[in-house]
């Protein structure tokens, strides 16, 4: 099959367009043909041998992915060949098959089309569960996201709105802010102006954001707890920035604040049936016209390697989409 081959662990200019033996669906496994798939920050890391999870070589990059069934390994239930389906798939999207584990498998939402369905599972995914299991986001509070502009920030905005809480958004610049506006934003703030917590306290009569969504970390992550209410949580989802913060402690004691952390692949692994409920919801959501996945692009195999690293270059916006049947 065709994929984009990551040979040795290394920079992402280094991956190449090339091909990979087919892949045979295990226990508990699904192939699927993949008519779509997108980037995610996880596949800059992953090819430099940089994340949690070191494929064995080769292997095609790519964590989500939507397509048709193909096969089903042993003891797989609930799938049928055919079926249209998303899929977090830790790494393979970026070939014409993939494998993913029935648990990690939906089937694509009513309305969505492939392009969508492969813009929304680990954005969305992650976002509601950050929000809702582990931020408890109450309608009527308030919500700041940083790094908004970028696929899980933009699915937060969203999904923050579809909870009823009023969303601040933060990114770098006034396209991106524009973006967030167009995603549901109810205010922003360019995070690269001194002082920008000045301007949540602005918005909040003083009291702070309920929750902060932080999936950026580095020089943000301490001005952005400061910025967190009385009791507000502040969720730790992502160092998009490169450099993991070191916070003072006792921000979280003036305030009785909850730093919490977020590992959405976990937290599947361990309670699958959650994850189900959420993709349901997610899906109604889609349904009701509350969720839009703001794809930007749209690349073939053979430009998905610079796709990966407009991403990791802060280049990009929304959703970029890989699509391994379009010519280059
Ligand atoms: N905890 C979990 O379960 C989980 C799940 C999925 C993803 N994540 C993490 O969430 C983070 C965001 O993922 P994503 O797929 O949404 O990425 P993304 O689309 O690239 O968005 C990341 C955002 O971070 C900001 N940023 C600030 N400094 C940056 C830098 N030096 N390089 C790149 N971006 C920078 C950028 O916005 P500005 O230019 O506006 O600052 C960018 O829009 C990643 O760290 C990822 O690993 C965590």
């Amino acid at each position: 099959m065709k994929a984009l081959v990551c040979s040795a662990f290394g920079p992402i200019a280094d991956l190449r367009p090339g091909t990979l033996p087919d892949p045979v669906p295990g226990e508990g496994q699904v192939l699927i043909e993949v008519k779509a798939a997108s980037v995610n920050f996880p596949d800059a890391l992953i090819v430099q041998g940089r994340y949690q999870v070191r494929p064995e070589l080769p292997f095609a990059p790519g964590a989500e992915a939507a397509g048709v069934v193909r096969a089903l390994g042993p003891g797989v239930q609930g799938f049928s060949v055919g079926d249209t389906v998303v899929a977090s798939t830790g790494h393979g999207a970026f070939a014409e098959l993939c494998l993913a584990q029935a648990a990690k498998v939906s089937r694509l939402p009513q309305g969505m089309d492939f392009e969508h369905g492969a813009a929304f599972v680990l954005t969305y995914g992650t976002s509601l569960h950050a929000l809702q299991q582990v931020g408890r986001l109450q309608a009527g509070e308030t919500l700041l996201v940083l790094g908004a502009a970028g696929g899980v920030g933009l699915a937060a905005i969203e999904i923050g709105r579809a909870l009823g809480a009023r969303v601040i958004a933060a990114a770098s610049s006034e396209e991106k802010l524009a973006l967030c506006r167009r995603s549901g934003a109810d205010a922003t703030i360019d995070y690269t102006q001194p002082e920008w917590r000045r301007r949540v306290e602005a918005l909040t009569d003083g009291q702070g954001a309920d929750v902060v969504y932080d999936a950026v970390g580095g020089v943000h992550a301490e001005p952005a707890l400061r910025a967190t209410a009385w009791r507000g949580r502040y969720l730790v989802v992502g160092f998009a920035a490169g450099e993991i913060p070191r916070l003072p402690l006792n921000l979280a004691l003036l305030k009785e604040r909850q730093i919490l952390g977020v590992f959405w692949g976990e937290a599947m692994r361990r309670d699958p049936a959650q994850h189900e409920a959420n993709m349901a919801q997610l899906g109604r959501w889609f349904e009701q016209g509350l969720l839009r996945p703001a794809i930007t692009e749209r690349v073939p195999l053979d430009h998905a390697a610079a796709a990966i690293q407009r991403l990791a270059d802060r280049q990009a916006m929304g959703k970029l989409v890989v699509l391994p049947g379009a010519d280059a």
